[in-house]
């Protein structure tokens, strides 16, 4: 590729980066909290990169940063528990989104059992569900996970903990910066 080519690739890129920021600032998705166990450690992170990817059967795609420690207990395990937040649950968020698995062990400060599926289940949320990961892709920074519910239920706590009430918190790994 010429200099000039480079220069207007680079261009693209930046204009693109810039509209895809005008979409993203703009969103308000609900907050999850994202579970795992490996047979052996139990980790768990604050997840807003979920979503249902399909119907029939119910299927939804989670996203893990390679950064977390979730993401390593995560690929070692064959479910996951994904945990929609109620409205009144920032405490929950902070402790799964600012604090960190390398040096905490989140599940000492939180009621939770066991599922079937080997995956651990908060006792206070909106909503769970627990499944088998039929897939996972490299997305980039994050790992998407395909999540296919095998259980689930109600967790007692109502509304949403909406994106715009969290994006205040401290990631406990913030994303790595480009370094290309
Ligand atoms: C508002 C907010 C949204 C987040 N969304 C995600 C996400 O979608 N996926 C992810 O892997 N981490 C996300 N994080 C970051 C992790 O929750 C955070 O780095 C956590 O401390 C990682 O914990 P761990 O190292 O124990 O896995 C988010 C954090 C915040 C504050």
């Amino acid at each position: 590729m010429t200099a000039a080519a480079h220069a207007e690739d680079a261009g693209g890129v930046a204009a693109a980066t810039v509209a895809a920021a005008g979409i993203v600032g703009r969103l308000d998705y609900p907050m999850f909290v994202v579970t795992a166990c490996d047979g052996t450690e139990r980790s768990g992170c604050l997840a807003g990169f979920v979503t249902q990817c399909s119907i029939v059967p119910a299927r939804f795609v989670v996203c893990i940063s390679k950064e977390n420690h979730t993401c390593g207990v995560a690929a070692r395990a064959t479910a996951l528990g994904l945990h929609l937040l109620g409205e009144d649950q920032i405490d929950v968020a902070s402790l799964f989104g600012e604090l960190t698995g390398d040096r905490t062990d989140k599940f000492d400060r939180v009621a939770w059992h066991e599922d079937p599926s080997g995956a651990p289940v908060l006792e206070a949320c909106a909503a769970w569900v627990c499944g088998n990961v039929l897939d996972r892709r490299d997305f980039g920074d994050h790992v998407g996970h395909l999540l296919q519910p095998s259980a689930g239920g109600g967790g007692g706590k109502g509304g949403l903990l909406r994106y715009g009430r969290a994006r205040h918190l401290h990631p406990g790994h913030p994303p790595r910066s480009r370094t290309d």
